[in-house]
């Protein structure tokens, strides 16, 4: 079976960790630290302003807390999002108000957001759907002039710029994630971006139990009897690990070269799918716009679509639809009508797209797919 999506770990990953072993210091430590300084880096932001934490949803969870969403609050996201995104907001009382997205990008245009903002907004959460920045630099503009904080759940864009400037650091928190199935893995993982200084000092307390801490948290020394815990606010435990970490900053070093692969597989899909019969592909990205390549999207006739996926399915080549809208899930009892997001999650299909395929990988998921459509369509 051809996966549609796997990380790619190796020697040098299994090296790191056998040094942590060797070091006999699993928990928070120097690894953590290296990790959120070169993350840091990569996103162009000073250190102090990221946490590693032990996942995205984690983060989400946290951004609503930070942000002192509550009871009555309004959160606007795109109905094309990830669970944890609605669920991070419904666990604080507040209510998910989803919003359409472009048929064909499956990010929502700033038009989107503006129409679903109400004098009850207090945040907009969005993502960027398979790594495609999107409207994220007008939706960041919007939402500081109509007052409103902006949450990028970036899990889909560790490697995304628009206009040179790092996706989840246009609004007031990002937040990524390096689970298994992501571009850059550690496992289960996550990283934490707060724009704000204090916020940001506030974040890093709240992620291990509220605690202050003089030094970071494997030497939170407050007073001459360091067992003693100088909590004034209730915090979770949300940190990551030396051991994720030394994973990540390999991971790190290759994302470069995984970000490459991607868009290699990218281009190749988009000439030998170019002339296939009633195949939308994912629409080209702008000028100045730079993509993780997380998905490939490929659109077609709702009437055959999931007949396509089963084709390829037997023919050893695994398929899905990200994300299921929100507002059909029962937990949500939204009764938005969303045509464009309706139209999308009928018609999309994700095809494999990850840095481990070969050459022989991409063009026997071309050649299904190109039997598949054809005598689907020509039904
Ligand atoms: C867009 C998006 N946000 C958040 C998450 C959650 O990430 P994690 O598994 O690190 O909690 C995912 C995971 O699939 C995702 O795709």
């Amino acid at each position: 079976m051809i996966n549609v999506f796997q990380p790619s770990l190796g020697e040098a990953e299994l090296q790191a960790v056998a040094e942590v072993f060797a070091s006999n210091w699993l928990g928070h430590g120097p690894r953590t630290r290296a990790f959120e300084e070169a993350f840091a880096a990569h996103l162009g932001v000073a250190p102090d302003h990221v946490v590693f934490i032990n996942s995205c949803t984690a983060g989400l969870f946290l951004a609503m807390d930070l942000l002192d969403i509550g009871p009555g609050d309004e959160v606007v996201l795109p109905a094309v999002s990830f669970i944890a995104a609605g669920n991070a907001v419904a666990a604080r009382g507040a209510v998910p108000v989803f919003c359409d997205v472009d048929p064909h990008r499956l990010n929502p245009d700033v038009g989107h957001v503006a129409d679903a903002i109400t004098a009850r907004t207090k945040a907009v959460i969005i993502l960027h759907y398979g790594g495609h920045p999107g409207a994220v630099a007008g939706i960041a503009e919007h939402c500081r002039q109509r007052g409103v904080a902006l949450v990028e759940d970036a899990a889909c864009a560790v490697a995304s710029r628009a206009d040179g400037r790092s996706c989840g650091t246009f609004g007031d928190v990002g937040v990524w994630s390096f689970d298994a199935m992501k571009v850059l893995v550690t496992g289960d993982g996550g990283m934490l971006y707060v724009r704000d200084a204090e916020l940001a000092r506030r974040a890093r307390r709240l992620a291990y139990h509220g605690l202050e801490q003089a030094a970071g948290f494997s030497n939170a020394r407050v007073s001459q009897r360091w067992w003693e815990l100088d909590v004034r606010e209730h915090g979770r435990r949300l940190i990551g690990n030396d051991l994720t970490a030394a994973i990540g900053l390999v991971q790190l070093g290759r994302l470069p070269e995984f970000a490459a692969r991607r868009r290699a597989i990218t281009e190749y899909y988009d000439a030998a799918l170019a002339d296939a019969p009633a195949l939308r592909l994912p629409p080209p990205l702008p000028d100045g716009h730079e993509s993780s390549y997380y998905f490939y999207w490929v659109q077609m006739d709702a009437a055959i679509r999931d007949q396509v996926a089963a084709d390829l399915y037997r023919s050893g080549v695994y398929t899905t639809f990200r994300y299921p809208p929100l507002h059909k899930v029962p937990a949500f009892k939204s009764d938005a009508v969303l045509p464009h997001t309706e139209s999308a999650a009928d018609e999309t299909l994700c095809l494999p797209l990850h840095q481990g395929l070969d050459d022989a990988d991409v063009e026997q998921v071309v050649a299904e797919l190109r039997k598949s459509m054809e005598s689907r369509a020509a039904a």
